[in-house]
């Protein structure tokens, strides 16, 4: 029998309840497979900090090392709250910035995917939104402003200043393009690079780069895009789109509205896909607004179980029955109370209620 450690961190706000439904799916694939998932818990996040002293405590890191995945939920406090915790120890730097450098989490996959069952939720028009919505971002996660140099201080004039760097070097562009060219040849054959190059230096390299590697992939058309016009047409025609390459800051901001293309972040679960680790997270935060009341739909979560079984366990098969079983119950009326907008006529269920639904549904598929 095949058997895979699991770290799970469950992260901050509705973490726990999220990843208690992401669990389950788990289970279920684990028994009709024979393979066992060793799932170990671990502290990470906000929680961590308030329990163990760190965001990222020394036993998690220990328990994410020798895990062949990590499956990891939102962290994040709100505004107020994060001020109980120094800077540097605050779970956005203390530990998910450092858990994607630690893994070299380099490739980040965002599918942004309404098929036309989950239209309603979609703010766009009917006649935009189509057949449905189905590209993928891919963004550059551990290079740019999140982590180059970072200076501030008082300059000569006496005024607070401060400098950060967007830093990249070939290799780093060259990696994430080769993951780019690789999807958009298993897909549409069509890549749009997002770049800011009227402007930045940065991008003026990442497009030699991007045009370098293409040479290696003479049947995938390359369209460069400026960032700007990108988050333009990602409203007006998101259609158009099937791969989509950036770097860390512009995907960070593309990929939220991605969010908003769905309806919510709630809908968009992610891959952080290293040379040797992968974790896999939702790509919304830790909604702390709305935790411990059930509330909140699961999907990211197990979505991001999905992409685990696929990227990381070669069960593309069950993948596929996962994403199934979440559409098919949305597409019997099913919803949760964070999605639901006036006018979405929908069955209203809990947290609980929504993971239960989609293991029967993939149980019987
Ligand atoms: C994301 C999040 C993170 C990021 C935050 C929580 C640091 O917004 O994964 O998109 O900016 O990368
Ligand atoms: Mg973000």
């Amino acid at each position: 029998m095949d058997s895979y450690k699991v770290a799970i961190l469950d992260g901050d706000g509705i973490g726990p309840e999220i990843m208690a439904e992401a669990t389950k799916i788990l289970d279920l694939i684990a028994e009709r497979n024979q393979v066992n998932f060793e799932l170990l818990p671990a502290p990470f996040g906000a929680s961590a900090y308030f329990s163990h002293g760190h965001s990222f405590p020394e036993e998690s890191k220990a328990i994410c090392d020798k895990a062949d995945a990590i499956l990891k939920g939102p962290i994040g406090l709100s505004h107020e709250e994060s001020k109980k915790i120094p800077l540097d120890m605050q779970p956005e730097r203390g530990a998910l910035l450092p858990l994607r450098r630690r893994y070299n989490t380099f490739a980040n996959f965002r599918p942004v995917f309404l098929p036309k069952g989950l239209a309603h939720f979609s703010p766009l028009k009917p006649d935009i939104i189509g057949d449905g919505i189905d590209f993928i971002i891919i963004r550059e996660l551990v290079g740019g402003l999140y982590f180059g140099n970072k200076e501030t201080g008082i300059n000569e004039d006496g005024k607070r200043f401060v400098n950060e760097s967007l830093e990249y070097d070939e290799d780093q562009i060259r990696r994430i393009a080769r993951v780019a060219f690789d999807t958009a040849k298993k897909r549409k054959k069509v890549l749009h690079n997002i770049h800011k190059s009227n402007v930045l230096k940065s991008s003026v390299l990442w497009n030699e780069v991007i045009e370098e590697v293409g040479v290696d992939y003479p049947d995938v058309e390359v369209i460069h895009f400026l960032v700007d016009a990108a988050a333009t047409y990602l409203c007006l025609n998101p259609r158009q789109f099937d791969v989509m390459v950036m770097e860390n800051m512009f995907g960070d901001i593309l990929s939220d509205q991605g969010g908003g293309i769905l309806g919510s972040l709630g809908l968009m679960p992610s891959a952080c896909i290293g040379p040797k680790k992968a974790y896999y997270e939702p790509s919304h935060g830790s909604a702390p607004d709305i935790a411990g009341q059930s509330i909140a739909n699961p999907y990211s979560m197990i979505g991001s179980v999905a992409m685990m079984l696929e990227m990381s366990f070669n069960m593309e098969d069950e993948a596929k029955k996962v994403w199934q079983a979440m559409q098919s119950v949305f597409a019997q009326g099913y919803s949760t109370p964070d999605l639901s907008k006036p006018g979405i006529n929908a069955k209203m269920i809990s947290t609980d209620g929504f993971g239960d639904l989609v293991t029967e549904e993939l149980a019987r598929l």
